[in-house]
């Protein structure tokens, strides 16, 4: 289905527009198959959003399944917690049955034993067993000034392309807080029906640019350059500061 590139100018807009690409996400889900299944993402540009989307009507929360494309490897109450963040700004907003959300288990022996039970947890929710893999609908990415998304940060061990090393991976920070993360892999990303990237900031227009007009990355060297959806649709939505660096080339859809 290919890439779009948003640009929604002002930081009311962007919010406005990353909770309705997300709600129309959701309610397409639930009037094809009955549920929707979506991963959230963690950062501070995703917060805005999340809290727009619990007060975004028109969507049967019964119905939608929460999982997180990374966590850091804390307690659920850490202040660090991609989870705790979300709970506050979306989850607790909304009457999503907790059963139905499906945080990183924090408890597990090791950051990597956490990586393969939740692989197991999601395969087991969404009914794929090996050597399949689950199709979520709707995967939401950040992008680090370093071109990191979800907990792929770059040259690190979790961007192998090896699948013994699983769908959900666990990685050491590749910048703060260093603490160890969990993630989800490329394969499991690129096989969403959605992935929406958003972005904000002058920070990151230089990165945008490389990845949105820079032709064959090494996404070992910037790791947001190796989400390409295998069926799905990619979605780049951007303010206007992380999109002054782009050429017109990059705005066509
Ligand atoms: C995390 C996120 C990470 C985030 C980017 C952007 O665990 O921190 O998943 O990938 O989305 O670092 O973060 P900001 O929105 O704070 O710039």
């Amino acid at each position: 289905m290919g890439r779009k590139v948003i640009i929604a100018p002002r930081t009311e807009e962007f919010v406005d527009r990353c909770a309705s690409l997300m709600a129309e996400s959701l309610r397409q889900a639930i009037a094809t198959s009955g549920v929707a299944t979506a991963a959230l993402s963690g950062g501070s540009t995703v917060r805005a959003p999340y809290e727009k989307l619990a007060s975004t009507g028109g969507i049967d929360w019964r119905r939608v399944l929460i999982f997180f494309g990374d966590d850091r490897f804390v307690d659920l109450d850490n202040p660090y917690s991609n989870y705790g963040q979300a709970r506050l700004a979306l989850i607790d907003r909304v009457p999503v049955p907790p059963q139905n959300v499906f945080p990183l288990p924090v408890k597990a022996a090791n950051p990597a034993e956490g990586a393969r039970e939740y692989e197991r947890i999601i395969r087991e929710t969404m009914g794929v067993p090996e050597p399949n893999i689950p199709i979520f609908d709707l995967i939401h990415l950040g992008m680090g000034p370093d071109g990191h998304t979800a907990s792929l940060f770059p040259f690190s061990t979790a961007l192998s392309d090896s699948a013994s090393s699983g769908l959900v991976r666990m990685n050491h920070a590749g910048l703060a807080p260093w603490v160890d993360r969990v993630t989800f892999s490329f394969a499991l990303i690129n096989n969403a029906r959605r992935i929406l990237i958003s972005a904000t900031g002058k920070n990151k227009a230089g990165r945008v640019k490389e990845v949105l007009e820079g032709g064959q990355l090494d996404s070992k060297r910037i790791p947001v350059a190796g989400v390409k959806p295998e069926h799905g649709e990619l979605i780049w939505l951007l303010d206007s500061d992380a999109a002054s660096k782009l050429g017109a080339a990059a705005l066509t859809p």
